[in-house]
């Protein structure tokens, strides 16, 4: 199985895309401005094809899946967060979110889906934030929410011969200054289980949707450790 893992540079792409190796599938590793982590990444998934894009624009998104040419599988993890106040939020700051978040998705779908034949899977990040609403990242919240409903009306569009699924991570430090972040301190003291996640967590519910029967489409698994249900 042939998986393209977007933003498969750092992070939770990383682990994603190491765990899919490890299962022994193919795996793509696209990134757009970490390179250096993108090859190591790649050198650590068996020399895995490394394919650069900026996902604002949809002629580099076609460009990347032409270049790809046969894929079985999608993950759409690449993504950007940023905090605003609501009433300061400016038309570019909504652009800039918006474009990767929820428009970059898309159309990374679609090419994807031209090109999986017979069947294919596809995963989308989302968030606790498309779940719960945040103040402070209304804008985020809202392209998160649009890859929840994206994700939901693809999986009609797309059968009986594609999956459209999307994993919502919760809380995933990575850093103790992460962690420490007032905002983040809170929301881990409010996980039922807890603690903060881990990127591993996240890879095993992208792995297990990837390899799911297909009559499991159109569904979003939280992995938050229960914060959604705070
Ligand atoms: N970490 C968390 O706590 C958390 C919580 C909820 C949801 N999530 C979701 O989980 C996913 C991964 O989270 P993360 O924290 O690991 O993400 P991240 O580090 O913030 O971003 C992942 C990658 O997205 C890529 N990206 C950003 N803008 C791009 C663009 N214009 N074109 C192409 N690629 C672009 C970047 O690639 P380059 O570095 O190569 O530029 C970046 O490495 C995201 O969808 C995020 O929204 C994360």
């Amino acid at each position: 199985m042939t998986v393209l893992v977007t933003g498969a540079a750092k992070r939770i792409g990383r682990a994603i895309a190491l765990r899919l190796h490890r299962q022994g599938m193919r795996v793509l590793i696209h990134y757009s401005t970490s390179e250096a982590e993108a090859r190591r990444t790649a050198e650590e998934c068996g020399n895995a094809p490394v394919y650069r894009a900026n996902l604002e624009s949809v002629t580099e998104i076609r460009a990347m899946f032409h270049e790809i040419g046969r894929l079985d599988g999608l993950v759409n993890n690449a993504a950007r967060f940023t905090k605003f106040d609501v009433m300061s939020i400016e038309e570019a700051d909504w652009d800039y979110i918006h474009s990767v978040n929820l428009k970059a998705v898309f159309f990374c779908c679609q090419s994807a889906a031209r090109m999986m034949q017979p069947t294919g899977r596809i995963v989308n990040i989302s968030s606790l934030g498309g779940i719960r609403p945040w103040a402070d990242h209304a804008h985020y919240c809202a392209s998160k929410a649009g890859v929840i409903m994206l994700t939901k009306a693809l999986a009609k569009a797309l059968a009986p011969n594609i999956t459209v699924n999307s994993v919502a991570p919760g809380v995933i430090p990575f850093s103790d200054k992460e962690a420490a972040d007032p905002r983040v301190a809170s929301m881990i003291r409010r996980t039922p289980m807890g603690r903060a996640g881990h990127a591993d967590e996240i890879a095993e519910a992208v792995l297990f949707f990837l390899t799911a029967p297909d009559f499991i489409t159109g569904q979003v698994m939280a992995v938050d450790g229960g914060l959604n249900l705070a």
